[in-house]
């Protein structure tokens, strides 16, 4: 196969809105916020390359819907009074090209760095289990019901924010742990109330987020959902949990999910799992997605270890609509041309072999986000980092804008007092 490849051609999503072509970059935490935990010149220039790679689609890293509460430092937060201009031209930059500009809309929940001193709040009071990592992160206080309704109104709004800001949508990361994952999986709602139990209960508030945004957007906004395709670990969030969950998403009139796996305690997003479930070594949740896609009309996009273009196309051709990429376009941000002039190109996605899995595992993260700094900063990326100095560099990049958040949410609170 070759440019005639089905990932080349269009696609028409449910909303109305077309997408050129199948390949979509998925959602990747840049950490590299100008002040105010605003988009700025580091992330315009990374998104510059992304926007002239040919891509179909751009889904930004996630963007808080709360500044208290972030999942790394040097995030992107996106309130109600957040003044829309760098989000503006944000957007405009993405789409200079013909690709759709999608906001990825997320809020951490429990999973939240101790030295951040952000909130830290969950369906229950359960903290992370990552064994002797676990003290990195902050204890989690039950949300109230008010709390609950407070979180689905920040995502309403924040989605509202980025359509005001010229996004052609959102999508709300309901997958890796976060929030919205915390309240499907059992392990971590341990809720008696209307919010907690059965799985229509621990879905309540990913359903009334994606109603309320649908209700709130026009209708030719896009929808999209990030969903774990299960936990991967023993009694959590199970495949037929997702199923369900999609069910419900199809009948809200959801454009599109897309299939990931795991969480920071079992990074099944980056291939492993901690119940023995195997995964595929390219396309991790392609299998699952074949088996929703007989049970459901949704337009599914699978996300995970896919690099060549002769997967990407098997993607296409077997369940999915859309291909997502992650890793593999921060080494290479014109994968999507380069496959165009020579199909069997192979990008690159690391894969740290230390023994130690946990850190192998922040290893192969901090070399991605080395990349896009190296693109923030208009420098050529590297095909081989070496994983110990990019984590030493990662662990620096980290500490001082963990500093200037601290300091900056202080200043904000203190302002707020007044
Ligand atoms: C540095 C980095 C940051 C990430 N940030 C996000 C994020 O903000 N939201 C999200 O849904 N997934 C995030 N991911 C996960 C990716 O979207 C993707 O699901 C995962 O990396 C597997 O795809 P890949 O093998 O193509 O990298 C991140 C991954 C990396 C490497």
């Amino acid at each position: 196969m070759s440019v005639n490849s089905k990932i080349y051609t269009p696609y028409t999503l449910p909303c109305g809105v077309s997408v050129r072509n199948r390949l979509v970059k998925s959602a990747m935490e840049e950490n590299m916020s100008s002040a105010g935990n605003l988009p700025g010149s580091a992330l315009y220039t990374l998104y510059r390359y992304w926007a002239h790679g040919n891509l179909g689609m751009v889904i930004t890293g996630n963007v808080m819907v709360d500044r208290e509460a972030m999942t790394g430092p040097g995030g992107v937060a996106l309130e109600k009074e957040t003044p829309l201009e760098a989000f503006e031209r944000w957007a405009k930059i993405i789409k200079s090209n013909g690709a759709l500009a999608v906001m990825q809309i997320n809020h951490p929940g429990r999973q939240v760095f101790k030295n951040m001193q952000g909130k830290a709040i969950a369906p229950s009071a359960v903290p992370l289990d990552m064994g002797k990592h676990s003290k990195l992160f902050a204890q989690p206080r039950e949300m109230t019901c008010a709390d609950i309704h407070e979180v689905c109104q920040r995502f309403v709004q924040t989605a509202k924010q980025a359509e005001k800001a010229g996004f052609d949508g959102v999508e709300i990361h309901a997958a890796h742990g976060y929030l919205l994952t915390q309240f499907l999986s059992p392990l971590t709602n341990q809720r008696q109330d209307e919010w907690g139990g059965s799985l229509i209960n621990r879905a309540r508030l990913l359903i009334n987020i994606v109603s309320q945004v649908r209700a709130v957007c026009p209708k030719n906004f896009i929808v999209m959902v990030k969903l774990n395709s299960a936990d991967f670990q023993k009694n959590g969030f199970s495949f037929d949990d997702a199923c369900e969950v999609v069910n419900r998403l199809e009948a809200l009139g959801v454009d599109v999910v897309e299939l990931s796996g795991g969480s920071y305690e079992a990074p099944a997003m980056q291939g492993q799992t901690r119940d023995n479930t195997t995964l595929a070594r390219e396309a991790y949740f392609l299998e699952f997605a074949q088996t929703l896609e007989s049970k459901t009309d949704i337009p599914l996009m699978t996300t995970g270890g896919i690099k060549r273009a002769s997967v990407a196309e098997k993607v296409i051709g077997q369940g999915c609509e859309l291909v997502g990429l992650a890793s593999a376009l921060a080494f290479t941000p014109d994968l999507a041309k380069k496959w165009q002039q020579e199909w069997s190109y192979s990008g690159v996605i690391p894969d740290c072999t230390w023994r130690d899995k946990s850190l192998a595992s922040l290893a192969n993260m901090a070399m991605v986000r080395r990349q896009l700094r190296r693109l923030g900063n208009n420098l050529t990326t590297l095909r081989n980092p070496s994983p110990l100095w990019s984590l030493l560099l990662d662990l620096m990049h980290r500490k001082a804008m963990t500093k200037r958040d601290v300091a900056a949410n202080k200043r904000h609170r203190e302002n707020s007092t007044i």
